[in-house]
């Protein structure tokens, strides 16, 4: 059963069998040709083949970091055993050859994203550094004392404490827009925070504590209308919706290979060309300079200009492989999935006594937050861990949102396009079992 995708008897059939939960409602099931196959898909991950503690692995730690696929571990493979050089240095075959692929995933990334350029796709560490990137080069310079930077509460760390550090350093002060008992924005809020003093918005595509996914276009157009710009942290929005920075006329989009099927230590920062351009660099090295003399250096164009050193080829050949493998898969398709499981997780868990929902927003992505009562989040972890089960417990680097919602953690399943509905009747049954064990 808990090797199969198959969905249980009680789910099986049409869309008003898929139980839905709170304000989730079931999404109408495409006509099977155009649904995932997962049982072939998962044969796709030899991770997913392991025992742990004896029982088959159920993997629901997706939001921390994504598994990857046999195409990605052979992709960073192929490039050392057959490829490895510098890039933009060499005038030799392989380097001539590293430099083209590298320079080749640029533009699947610009294509992935439909940015206007690929000069707009900067190669970082990771959303992390993509955001620092910001704080640094594009608001430090422009802040001054008095001035607001405007975020929310449910953000991660990495989308508050980069700002705060650029207030401090700025005298600029920082705001955060309130959320909801289900862990929506409260979009009055947002538009009375915006004043003439606000120079930027940072904003999370979807939460990684709550799973809400905000309406980030509308965020965008309310903010160009006073002239704001805007960030997006979209490190938990690439995995499981199709982006389009265009569409969504944000000014940079920031996010992480390794929650994209990617290997660590690469990102993307999407930045619209004129503000790239109108930005110092980052960092100082090589690669990112036209002309360096002893006395001062110019600067590269975009995108070198913000990529200085030897950068992660290697990683960046494994995200070009975990875009093609996305791009096959369709990420309509995956949403449809991944919509599916979430229906029924939270069906089947907040039906569990004593069991709270935390995050209950009407848009959601496959992250689901809950506590249970008088049992810490760290030892639902901890006994779920014992049947092979993994989830994540704990503040998930948004401390502020735990604040908000009274907790001291949370226990997160969090679902990807290889996760299956047995998976889920797994998990639903070893909390039962915890609640058993504290009864
Ligand atoms: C919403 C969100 N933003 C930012 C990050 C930071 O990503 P990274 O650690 O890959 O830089 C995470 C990671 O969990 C995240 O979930």
């Amino acid at each position: 059963m808990r090797e199969t995708a198959a969905r249980p008897a009680a789910a099986a059939g049409s869309a008003a069998t898929i139980p839905s939960a709170g304000a989730l409602s079931a999404q109408p099931i495409p006509a099977p040709r155009d649904r995932l196959d997962v049982d072939r898909i998962r044969a796709d991950f030899p991770i997913l083949r392991q025992r742990v503690r004896g029982k088959p692995l159920v993997y629901l730690d997706n939001a921390a970091t994504s598994q990857k696929p046999q195409v990605v571990i052979d992709a960073v493979t192929h490039y050392y055993a057959a490829e490895n050089a510098n890039i933009h240095r060499g005038v030799h075959f392989l380097s001539e050859q590293a430099t083209r692929a590298y320079d080749g995933v640029r533009e699947k990334v610009a294509r992935f994203v439909n940015a206007a350029s690929s000069r707009e796709i900067i190669f970082t560490k990771g959303t992390t550094e993509g955001i620092n990137l910001v704080a640094q080069s594009y608001a430090r310079p422009r802040l001054k004392p008095g001035d607001d930077i405007v975020i929310t509460a449910m953000e991660h760390h990495s989308n508050i404490v980069p700002w705060q550090i650029v207030c401090e350093q700025t005298g600029a002060t920082l705001k955060a827009v309130p959320i909801s008992d289900a862990g929506e924005l409260d979009l009055d809020a947002f538009e009375r925070l915006l004043t003439s003093r606000t120079k930027l918005i940072a904003v999370v595509h979807v939460s990684n504590a709550l799973g809400t996914i905000n309406p980030i276009k509308n965020l965008v157009a309310l903010a160009h209308a006073r002239g704001i710009p805007v960030l997006v942290d979209g490190a938990q929005a690439v995995p499981h919706l199709r982006v389009d920075v265009q569409d969504l006329d944000c000014d940079f989009f920031a996010f992480s290979g390794h929650k994209l099927f990617a290997p660590t230590g690469i990102g993307v920062l999407y930045g619209r060309e004129s503000l790239l351009e109108s930005m110092p660099p980052y960092q100082g090295g090589g690669d990112m300079i036209a002309t360096v003399t002893l006395h001062q250096s110019t600067w590269a164009p975009l995108p070198a200009k913000f990529e200085a050193g030897t950068p992660m080829i290697a990683q960046v050949m494994g995200l070009g492989a975990a875009l093609r493998y996305l791009e096959d898969l369709g990420l309509e398709r995956i949403g449809e999935w991944e919509r599916e499981l979430l229906a029924y997780a939270s069906s089947r868990v907040s039906s569990i006594q004593g069991v709270r929902l935390i995050g209950t927003a009407r848009d959601k992505a496959s992250v689901l937050g809950f506590v249970m009562e008088g049992i810490h989040p760290h030892d639902i972890g901890t006994i779920l861990d014992d049947e092979g089960i993994a989830i994540r417990a704990g503040h998930h680097c948004a401390q502020p949102v735990m604040e908000r919602f009274g907790v001291p953690a949370t226990a997160r399943a969090s679902f990807s396009f290889y996760n299956t509905f047995a998976e889920i009747d797994v998990l639903a049954d070893a909390l039962l079992n915890v609640k058993k064990m504290f009864a």
